[in-house]
């Protein structure tokens, strides 16, 4: 048996991602804001829910399906956008969205991504543009125009970054040099990359992302690289720029960031079909609520009026079936996807989904639910705090 197949559930993929990268790059992948209280509290929030199961059932084929933005998704899931993905392995965007569209799943391309969105859309997938607005709004209606032109089928528009967290790892580990021009700043990587010869051979072979094939800027070219704190400086979609895309983009646009009521319906009434309950997997503002915690105050505010998606923490299917339960119609995979690609590219992503598919079924069953379209609050009870 390979060592992927033998990965039983995430925290072992992270394992294998975290010896195969140099720490550089699993930190940047890994880590979060200030204390990371938020990361670990996304995670946590999961385990303040128990599960209130039906025996005496028997749900041989449980429905897993789900429409999202007007995609059929076979079972309630999309990758979660994530930037820099080809530094974790070379097959970076497009072996993501092969291996969700074998898993039958949708996906959401960054931004910040190293692949042309033409080339992703080629696989298949049901497959969204993430957006930041990282060079003003020209580039951004080109962008806008290329989604069009090659069957994107939402977007996602990322409020919660006016500036760059402080990620205090990448900062302590000079995360800038690696993305940065001056070669001669990457020699203090020198040990590190040589204990990883893999990973090196596959930098160096097109991970390396001189630009950003998806923003390009009128008259110059493609964005170049910079590292990520400069880049999420300049990066942020506000209120006044929905008004500008609603107009320019007819296709569904849902606005990635929401931990408010008040943010939620302020999404819905700026014409949003979906908003994701979301705290940039504690990458951003340290200390908010858990996205899980979130959830139910969003899903409240907007009712029906739009689909209300999460992220955050997800690292067991049993979690998706809690956040659907808490009126979630589907959630974003972040880390839960991108430490399969770090373990083992493209088969990596397929053994994360894998891994995620199988809980979720096994879930359902153990639950005595026939449909994700039926769960609710009355499938959780709170876990009872002890002194
Ligand atoms: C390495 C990394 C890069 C990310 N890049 C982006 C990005 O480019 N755009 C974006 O909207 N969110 C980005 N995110 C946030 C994810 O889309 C998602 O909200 C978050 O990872 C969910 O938390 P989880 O990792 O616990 O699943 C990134 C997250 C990680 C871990």
């Amino acid at each position: 048996m390979g060592e992927l197949a033998r990965a039983v559930n995430i925290a072992d993929l992270r394992r294998m991602a975290r010896a195969r990268l140099p720490a550089v790059v699993f930190d940047y992948l890994d880590g979060a804001a200030e204390r990371e209280t938020t990361l670990n509290d996304n995670e946590a929030a999961f385990t303040r829910w128990l599960f209130r199961p039906r025996y005496g059932v028997e749900i041989s084929a449980p429905d897993l399906g789900v429409t999202v933005m007007g995609q059929k998704l076979a079972w309630p899931v999309l990758t979660a956008p994530i930037g820099y993905s080809a530094l974790m392995h070379r097959h970076g965007e497009r072996g993501t969205a092969r291996a969700a569209h074998r898993a039958g799943i949708g996906s959401i391309l960054s931004t910040i991504s190293g692949a042309r969105m033409e080339d992703v859309a080629t696989t298949g997938v049901p497959l969204f543009m993430q957006i930041y607005l990282l060079a003003g709004r020209e580039a951004g209606e080109a962008t806008l125009a290329r989604a069009k032109a090659c069957g994107v089928k939402g977007l996602f528009l990322t409020i919660d970054t006016p500036v760059a967290g402080l990620r205090e790892r990448d900062f302590r580990n000079g995360m800038n040099h690696l993305l940065g021009r001056n070669h001669f700043a990457k020699l203090r990587y020198l040990p590190d990359v040589l204990a990883h010869p893999g990973w090196v051979a596959a930098y160096f072979t097109g991970a390396s992302m001189p630009s950003l094939p998806n923003v390009v800027v009128p008259g110059e070219g493609p964005l170049p690289m910079t590292d990520v704190a400069k880049t999420l400086q300049h990066s942020v979609v506000t209120w006044d720029d929905l008004k500008w895309i609603r107009e320019s983009w007819k296709g569904p646009i849902a606005i990635k960031g929401v931990l408010t009521g008040e943010d939620a319906r302020r999404a819905v009434d700026g014409g949003a079909d979906a908003v994701v309950v979301s705290n940039h997997g504690g990458r951003q503002l340290d200390g908010v609520a858990a996205a899980l915690d979130a959830l139910p105050e969003v899903a409240a505010a907007v009712g029906t009026r739009c689909d209300v998606l999460m992220d955050g923490g997800l690292r067991r299917g049993g979690d998706i079936v809690k956040a659907l339960a808490l009126g979630a119609r589907a959630v974003l995979l972040g880390r839960g996807h991108a430490y399969g690609l770090a373990a083992g590219g493209e088969k990596g992503v397929d053994r994360a989904l894998a891994i995620f598919h199988a809980d979720l079924v096994r879930t359902v069953k153990l639950l005595g639910c026939a449909s994700v379209a039926q769960l609710d609050a009355s499938f959780l009870q709170r876990r009872r705090e002890t002194e």
